[in-house]
């Protein structure tokens, strides 16, 4: 009973609550931030400075018009993903795509024909009905590539790692850097771009990696340490191809081990991919290499494939991006069937 207390306050202690609820009320009216404190706080978040007025303002324009498309892709909620304002909100995608999809796809040459091998997980007629690599200690934290067009060495270090971490029991990080800076198989050129097999091939020839700890990541293209180079915390005997545009035989292979897998990043949707299960927009033009670490359904039944990324943390769902699986197109979403493999051992 609210009533009679309220009797006994006082005309002074009922003008304190009074103002008291005046003020809290205005704290509830939130005035809309403009678009240039929108980018102030972007700006404070991620610690961007620029270098003068003439940047910042070209840096707004480019910000605004992203904010302004992940404000009406996630208002106009079709999809069963959403948009975020992450680190990447102040480049155009020309200019995203140019520092981070560095993945090279060679022609299919009668070399390449040539070393093709047989898929070791062809007859495997059951897989379980999902896999989190995860969960089973064969994935390292999410890295971040940076402004280097390195993503086919982090993807084929994704895999290595796990493959090291099933036939051995020890999960360890491996060095990324030692294949931008030492891998010139065919036309892997560092942060200039590469292919996941080629890295393959050089991980094979070197007769191992060395770990993340003994040969750190820097980001850019540096030369090769022969010293570090020559320690191996891990190694590989080749690799394998999984038969193109086969979804079917994708998850035989995601059910065994991380593959590498090839997309296309090159939307503005994947730019901004903040959480849900990825459905597009993306084409078959492949310029992004990453890890698939498992595949799943969604709670509403949507079939995805666990992704791991190499643009850091804050990025997708803590790094990772879930894309739909089982599309009609043989391709599979962004190309994700078309071009994959994975190390082997022993
Ligand atoms: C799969 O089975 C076929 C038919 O038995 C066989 O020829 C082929 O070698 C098998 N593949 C693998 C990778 O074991």
């Amino acid at each position: 009973m609210a009533f009679p207390i309220m009797m006994k306050l006082s005309i002074f202690t009922l003008l304190i609550l009074g103002m008291f609820a005046s003020q809290t009320s205005s704290r509830v009216i939130i005035k809309p931030l403009t678009m240039f404190e929108k980018h102030e706080q972007w700006m404070a978040k991620y610690n961007r400075v620029y270098k003068n007025i003439e940047e910042r303002v070209m840096r707004f324009k480019i910000f605004r018009d992203n904010v302004e498309f992940i404000e009406a892709f996630n208002e106009a909620g079709t999809r069963p993903y959403i948009l975020g304002i992450n680190a990447f909100a102040d480049q155009t995608n020309e200019e995203f795509r140019a520092s981070r999809n560095g993945l090279k796809v060679p022609s299919l040459s009668q070399e390449r024909v040539s070393k093709i091998t047989s898929f070791r997980y062809e007859n495997l007629s059951v897989v379980p009905s999902s896999m989190d690599w995860r969960k089973k200690g064969a994935v390292t934290p999410v890295k971040d590539q940076g402004q280097c067009g390195s993503c086919w060495a982090f993807s084929a270090i994704g895999a290595t790692e796990g493959i090291n971490q099933l036939s051995t029991g020890k999960l360890i990080s491996l060095s990324e850097q030692e294949i931008v800076d030492c891998d010139k198989t065919s036309q892997d050129q560092g942060c200039g771009g590469g292919y996941m097999e080629d890295a393959f091939e050089f991980i094979t020839k070197n007769k191992g990696i060395a770990s993340e700890s003994t040969y750190p990541y820097q980001a850019t293209d540096g030369t090769c340490n022969k010293k570090e180079e020559s320690s191996h915390a891990a190694k590989i005997s080749g690799y394998e191809k999984v038969p193109m545009n086969d979804e079917n035989a994708l998850l035989k292979a995601v059910a065994n081990q991380p593959i590498s897998v090839s997309i296309d990043a090159g939307g503005m949707a994947f730019q901004f991919y903040s959480s849900g299960v990825f459905t597009g927009d993306c084409g078959t033009d492949l310029d992004h290499g990453v890890t698939a670490v498992g595949y799943g359904k969604s709670g509403d039944g949507t079939k995805y494939w666990l992704v791991k990324n190499s643009w850091g943390t804050s990025w997708g769902e803590e790094g990772y991006i879930r894309m739909e699986r089982g599309v009609s197109a043989k391709e599979g979403l962004c190309g994700i069937a078309m071009d994959s493999s994975y190390p082997i051992v022993g």
